[in-house]
């Protein structure tokens, strides 16, 4: 592969997340024996619980381990939800799947009411219209959700604003920070503490702020391990029991070797943040002149104000092209990018983020991501300029594909 703009979707590991895993793995003991073995592998553990908190701003004890990011996501929304007697969640429109497929399921079986609020024409939410669904009536709200930055456009949310609003009302409030960790600085408790209710009880009461999720083997880590951050003020029931680890929230023996390379991976990706974030959106200004130079009607998608996207992500749609074909080209020509969105059943979808900002059909079928991340060089975008304007022509020619399948007829 000649170059990969497709961070967002993993990233290549960090040789020193590789180093701490394989040199973890040789280790023997359950964090929860009592013998020597254990507790040496429990110390491993809580180590990398401390490096993975400072790196979010929280308190070590705050750190649930989970399987992955969408774990986290879920034990977020279904346990606050279980955890309240309100029925309402509201959510901005263009979510991940993650949170989609989440509050649609506790819709469908535990009697939630989903709100979606309209996002503008960049990927913002829009406060007005949090605000007033929330003063609408406060107390039917069982939480309010969002990303930290959408995955797919790179549109950074106002965090704290939201938070600040969802505190004032006594709500509780859980972040997506999948997309945005590694590449934007995470500050839990700084959030909370600039968001605090207007009688200063924020974090007390656990409202504001209160959970938060991230992924491992989106920063450099592992597969296969993600976290969420959990206010000791919030109550949320489990989805999973057990042995009852991790404040019995999360029961299960805890993967050692795998906290141990998340750490190692959030380390390096934090230390090396401010660095990374000037030499990515230097190459994604490369390319995102390169794209507007060969390809005149490309439209660029998101915030283009630096300070209000992700540094690696450029989005742009391709008018007249199945975002589709030209990922299949460009694949062809060595280049790995997304479209970001889902394909149902072999038949492209339009970008439901897209679609959330207000944009046509067409529009949001031609849509192409692109994600930097810390292999990512000036050559990996040379090749991706280069290989464009051919797999444009060609997209181009194969025009939309005829959303009418042979199942259908
Ligand atoms: C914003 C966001 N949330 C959640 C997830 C799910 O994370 P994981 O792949 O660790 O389950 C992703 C992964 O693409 C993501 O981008």
């Amino acid at each position: 592969m000649a170059a990969y703009l497709d961070h967002a979707a993993t990233a290549p590991m960090l040789a020193e997340a590789i180093e701490a895993y394989t040199s973890a793995m040789t280790v023997v003991g359950n964090p929860a024996s009592i013998h020597s073995p254990g507790q040496n592998a429990k110390r491993m553990l809580e180590e990398a619980r401390e490096r993975v908190a400072s790196t979010l701003g929280c308190d070590p004890i705050e750190v649930v381990f989970t399987g992955s990011g969408t774990e986290a996501v879920n034990l977020a929304l279904k346990g606050l939800f279980w955890a309240r007697p309100g029925r309402r969640i509201l959510m901005p429109g263009g979510e991940h799947h993650a949170t989609i497929d989440t509050v649609e399921w506790l819709e469908r079986h535990e009697g939630a009411v989903v709100e979606t609020l309209p996002l503008d024409e960049l990927g913002r939410v829009d406060l007005y219209a949090l605000e007033s669904a929330i003063a609408a009536d406060p107390a039917s709200v069982a939480f309010v959700t969002s990303l930290w930055a959408n995955n797919e456009v790179g549109t950074v949310q106002p965090v704290t604003a939201i938070a600040a609003l969802s505190a004032r009302f006594g709500l509780p409030l859980h972040i997506d920070a999948v997309a945005a960790y590694g590449q934007l600085p995470i500050d839990f408790a700084g959030v909370r503490n600039a968001s605090s209710g207007v009688d200063g009880s924020n974090g007390i009461d656990g409202s504001g702020l209160v959970a938060l999720s991230v992924s491992a083997h989106k920063i450099g880590g592992p597969v296969g391990i993600g976290a969420l951050v959990l206010s000791r003020a919030a109550t949320v029931e489990p989805l999973i029991h057990g042995g009852g680890q991790q404040r019995q929230l999360r029961s299960g023996t805890q993967d050692v070797a795998a906290a141990v390379s998340f750490a190692a991976a959030a380390s390096i990706s934090t230390a090396r943040i401010d660095d990374e974030a000037l030499r990515l959106a230097r190459l994604r200004d490369r390319l995102v002149d390169g794209v507007t130079t060969a390809v005149s009607d490309a439209v660029s998608n998101g915030d283009p104000n630096p300070s209000g996207r992700l540094p690696g992500n450029a989005h742009f749609s391709f008018p007249g092209c199945e975002g589709d074909s030209l990922l299949f080209l460009l694949d062809a020509a060595g280049v790995a990018v997304s479209t970001g969105s889902a394909c149902q059943a072999g038949i492209p979808e339009p970008s439901h983020v897209l679609r959330a900002m207000g944009r046509g059909e067409l529009e949001a079928r031609g849509a192409l991501r692109m994600t930097l991340g810390h292999t990512s060089t000036e050559a990996d975008i040379d090749a991706f300029l280069a290989a464009l304007p051919g797999a444009h022509a060609r997209a181009v020619l194969a025009g939309l594909a005829d959303r009418v399948t042979s199942f259908d007829r």
